[in-house]
């Protein structure tokens, strides 16, 4: 058996939504973070930066392209306990500018992955995955990385089914 971990960063508060705005008390990646948990189980674990993104969409796409430009690693308030034991490593996240917020990145580099299995999920509103899983396969490197699940976010409420089935189809 394999020892799993969900591992996500999601944005509560105002986003686009289906091509308008809405505030959002639960992330569309964290949502889909739970289905893949109730799934195929394994260990969750949510990345929360130091600094908080505004909540206001327009500036936190500001602050995020600022990041990107910067090629910024905005610091983290923690890190999954333990993250060396699990083997199979879910990874969720909003696309942001077409690719994983830098926080990401910050959480990412400091591990080893060689001989580790990693299962990309990303929620987006158009761009799919975008370029996050060519960023992943530079950063995680030795670890097989299996195709990505790409869910809009608006559709996120409803994506359960779909979801489970790629988790359990990706182990
Ligand atoms: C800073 C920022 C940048 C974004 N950039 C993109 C993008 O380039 N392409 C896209 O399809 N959606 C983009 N979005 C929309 C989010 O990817 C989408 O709303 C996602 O589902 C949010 O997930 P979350 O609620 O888990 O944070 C962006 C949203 C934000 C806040």
């Amino acid at each position: 058996m394999s020892k799993i971990l969900i591992v996500y960063y999601s944005r509560k508060g105002e986003n686009y939504w289906n091509g308008g705005l809405k505030n959002l008390e639960k992330g569309n990646t964290e949502r889909v973070a739970e289905f893949i948990r109730k799934a195929v189980g394994g260990d969750i674990f949510e990345v929360d930066t130091v600094k908080p993104y505004s909540e206001s969409y327009n500036t936190c796409i500001e602050e995020a392209k600022a990041e990107l430009r910067a090629n910024a690693r905005p610091e983290i308030k923690a890190y999954p306990p333990d993250f060396e034991s699990y083997d199979t490593i879910f990874i969720g996240y909003p696309n942001w500018w077409g690719t994983m917020p830098m926080c990401m990145f910050t959480l990412l580099e400091k591990y080893d992955f060689t001989g580790k299995t990693v299962i990309p999920f990303c929620t987006n509103e158009g761009s799919g995955m975008g370029g996050s899983e060519r960023d992943l396969k530079n950063i995680c490197r030795g670890a097989t990385i299996k195709a990505g699940l790409s869910i809009r976010g608006y559709k996120s409420a409803e994506s359960e089914s779909t979801v489970a089935a790629w988790a359990k189809k990706s182990l």
